[in-house]
């Protein structure tokens, strides 16, 4: 493996890296220029790709823009911004050299791909002190691999946060949560996971139950995880000041939470009002708030979102008497344009300044930090402590956790979701393009609010939305309180039985999504990769995307298509699947090719020599009942599997546990068929369903 480290000024250990690499001398450094106060620079070409960032806004390929690396509390996820929630600060760049470059910095660090001059890449690191990694490897996906080994193994969800999940912020009390499960019920639509947002809580306090409206919390919980139900709650990085509640006391007393330069707990306003920070960047503060989580683990709970993690500030003391002041200033005066444009933006700019960042502080091994140099691992070391606590809790058990900021580091913690996006056919096209980049940086268990979190949801956004949403790891419907429901069955009855058939396609498709996506995980390899990952003489297609080994998918993301294009980088079976269980295939050629897509109807193509793996649905993934699995292969001249299934609850798992593994050869007018399957395999018939390039299919079943 070829990675190489300089090092530049002294930077604090971000703990991203797993991996001992000897730092080289700057002067040997491949591909970068160093220039005026470290600048890091490369000569673009105009068809070169730059691939990464993980989560960010625009395409796939970010040359062209300037990427700000701080993590964002940023609701608005249009063109113009720089940052959102996440640092992600691992870039490949392909052109006539292929590498890789890491900029492990706990602060702000500025990609300008093009941005400020077309041909130019400049990264700059405003503090200065940053270690940089050079990753080399022969192809897209090696480099990729290579970066993965270096920052460590991705975080592992249980199996049954691979089902579905409902979550709006505003379902109120258990009345409401009951609703919304006798609403999947009577509509017989499967569903994993409903999650908990703020209103659960007492009075926006962390680890408390109001008890008026979640009372006999431990009880809704069991019954609800009798019906295959979990319940996921949510858990915000601020503490609510609040003398007797004992998170704000501890952590007072203990001096757990950050300061301000006074050495007092800094105060910041969130949804409880006025709050404390506790240091996540201090490990007796993670052990402490990770402890926390145990409040809700011991009443049954197994799954979490930890959220406001940038941390998200709404006001401070400060920032809120400086508008007010202005305002009082304004009061009965004539405002010109400046004046009111002035007084305006003071308003729009209370939250989540910089001025704030720079006003409280860390206390890491004896040292006092500033918190604005190392807030990119404030989200990341929250949900550390919570998966560092499980660890302790229940060391053999997975849990379910997913953040909203994060650097990377953390994706050996946890998942992410995307944040804010809304009910906007764009922010639908942003998810699909952000999800390859997601992977690159190692964020495996990912997905955005499907739907859309603010703004009203269509009914035709909804089932296009889902069209994609079936293929992520987290799948995830999530609205904002003063929107429009979106609950598969809160529109009319077609829409309704077309999200039906959707979920179930995404449950039939568990045993493939789980193998791809746990083999990824231990082998760090992509569950979603951009086209080119394995096509890489091709020009890159935004709005495709390898899905595993074995598919390309291409959604369809506006509103009122009834087909659009795709292209082929080879001949593939093109399955225009409504319902996984009507099947009927197409083998298309290479090429550039229009296809109807009715709106209920989710695209599939299987990859020339790849099979695909299909169980049937259940009304939750602890229901799957998978001893028969179908297998859809394409074969030219040879297609092999090799599946993989475990347990889904322990750690219990091994790369090479392969269920089976399967290699299925054309021969003259036959096939020779390898299978070799493990003991006690839990598979124990294969109904394979083989086509050949002439689209002929070919049916044989085997018996484990
Ligand atoms: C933040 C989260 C959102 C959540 C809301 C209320 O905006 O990103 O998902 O619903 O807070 O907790």
């Amino acid at each position: 493996m070829d990675i190489k480290k300089f090092c530049f000024g002294s930077v604090m250990n971000t703990e991203a890296v797993v991996l001992d690499i000897k730092e080289s001398n700057k002067n040997d450094m491949p591909y970068l220029k160093i220039g005026f106060q470290n600048e890091l620079t490369y000569e673009l070409k105009k068809k070169d790709i730059i691939y990464g960032l993980g989560e960010n806004v625009r395409g796939i390929n970010k040359k062209g823009w300037i990427y700000e690396s701080f993590c964002s509390d940023e609701f608005e996820h249009t063109e113009d911004r720089k940052s959102i929630y996440a640092a992600h600060n691992f870039l490949i760049l392909q052109g006539s050299e292929i590498f890789g470059v890491f900029i492990d910095c706990p602060g702000k660090v500025i990609f300008d791909l093009g941005y400020t001059k077309g041909d130019l890449m400049c990264i700059k690191v405003p503090e200065n002190n940053f270690d940089l990694y050079i990753i080399q490897g022969n192809s897209l996906k090696e480099i990729a691999k290579n970066f993965r080994e270096l920052v460590g193994k991705s975080y592992i969800a249980p199996k049954w946060a691979f089902g579905y999940q409902q979550s709006r912020w505003g379902y109120k009390n258990k009345e409401d949560i009951l609703n919304v499960v006798e609403g999947f019920k009577k509509n017989d639509i499967p569903i994993d996971g409903v999650c908990l947002d703020i209103d659960y809580m007492e009075r926006f306090k962390d680890f408390t139950i109001d008890k008026e409206k979640f009372g006999d919390f431990e009880n809704f919980v069991k019954n609800l995880k009798s019906q295959g139900i979990r319940l996921i709650p949510i858990i915000d990085a601020g503490v609510k000041i609040e003398k007797g509640y004992d998170v704000y006391d501890e952590g007072v007393e203990n001096g757990y939470f950050c300061v301000d330069k006074n050495n007092k707990p800094f105060v910041a306003a969130v949804w409880p009002g006025k709050v404390h920070f506790p240091d996540f960047l201090n490990e007796d503060v993670r052990a402490w708030f990770g402890e926390k989580y145990k409040y809700l683990i011991d009443k049954g709970i197994e799954g979490f979102w930890n959220d406001m993690n940038e941390p998200a500030i709404f006001y401070t003391e400060k920032s809120l008497k400086q508008v007010v002041d202005k305002a009082y200033e304004s009061k009965d005066k004539n405002l010109d344009v400046h004046s009111f444009f002035e007084l305006n933006d003071s308003f729009l700019s209370i939250s989540n300044r910089m001025e704030d960042y720079k006003s409280f502080y860390h206390r890491v091994h004896g040292k006092i930090i500033r918190h604005d140099k190392v807030h990119n691992l404030y989200g990341y070391n929250m949900t550390r402590a919570a998966a560092e606590a499980f660890e302790k809790i229940a060391p053999n058990k997975r849990f379910l956790i997913f953040s909203r900021s994060s650097a990377i580091g953390m994706h050996r913690y946890g998942g992410i979701w995307t944040g804010d996006n809304k009910a906007w056919w764009s922010s639908l096209e942003l998810n699909i393009k952000m999800m390859p980049n997601l992977n690159i940086c190692g964020f495996i268990y990912s997905g955005a609010d499907t739907g859309g979190f603010a703004c009203d949801c269509t009914e035709d956004l909804l089932i296009r939305w889902n069209e994609f949403s079936m293929f992520t790891p987290l799948y995830r419907n999530h609205s904002a309180n003063d929107t429009r429901n979106q609950e598969p069955y809160s529109f009319s009855p077609s829409t309704t039985s077309a999200l039906r058939t959707i979920i179930e396609n995404r449950y039939a498709y568990i045993p493939y999504i789980y193998s791809e996506y746990m083999k990824a995980c231990m082998e760090n390899e992509c569950y979603f990769k951009p086209m080119t990952f394995e096509y890489e003489d091709d020009n890159l297609i935004e709005d495709q995307l390898l899905v595993g080994d074995s598919l390309m998918i291409a959604p369809v993301y506006k509103q009122n298509a009834f087909g659009r294009y795709v292209y082929l980088p080879e001949e593939m079976v093109f399955w225009n699947m409504v319902s996984y269980q009507n099947r009927s295939f197409q083998v298309l050629p290479k090429g550039h090719h229009y296809i109807e897509v009715e709106l209920e109807a989710t695209p599939i193509f299987i990859r020339k020599d790849k099979i695909l793996v299909l169980g049937k649905h259940s009304s939750c993934v602890d229901y799957l009942d998978n001893k028969e699995l179908d297998l859809i292969a394409f074969v030219d001249e040879r297609a092999c599997y090799n599946y993989y299934d475990d347990d889904g609850i322990t750690k219990e798992y091994n790369n090479q546990d392969f269920q089976f593994k399967i290699s299925i050869e054309k021969k003259d007018n036959d096939y020779e068929i390898d299978l070799y399957a493990i003991e006690n395999c839990i598979v124990k018939k294969l109904n394979l369903t083989i086509i050949d390039t002439q689209g002929k299919e070919f049916k044989k079943e085997l018996f484990i």
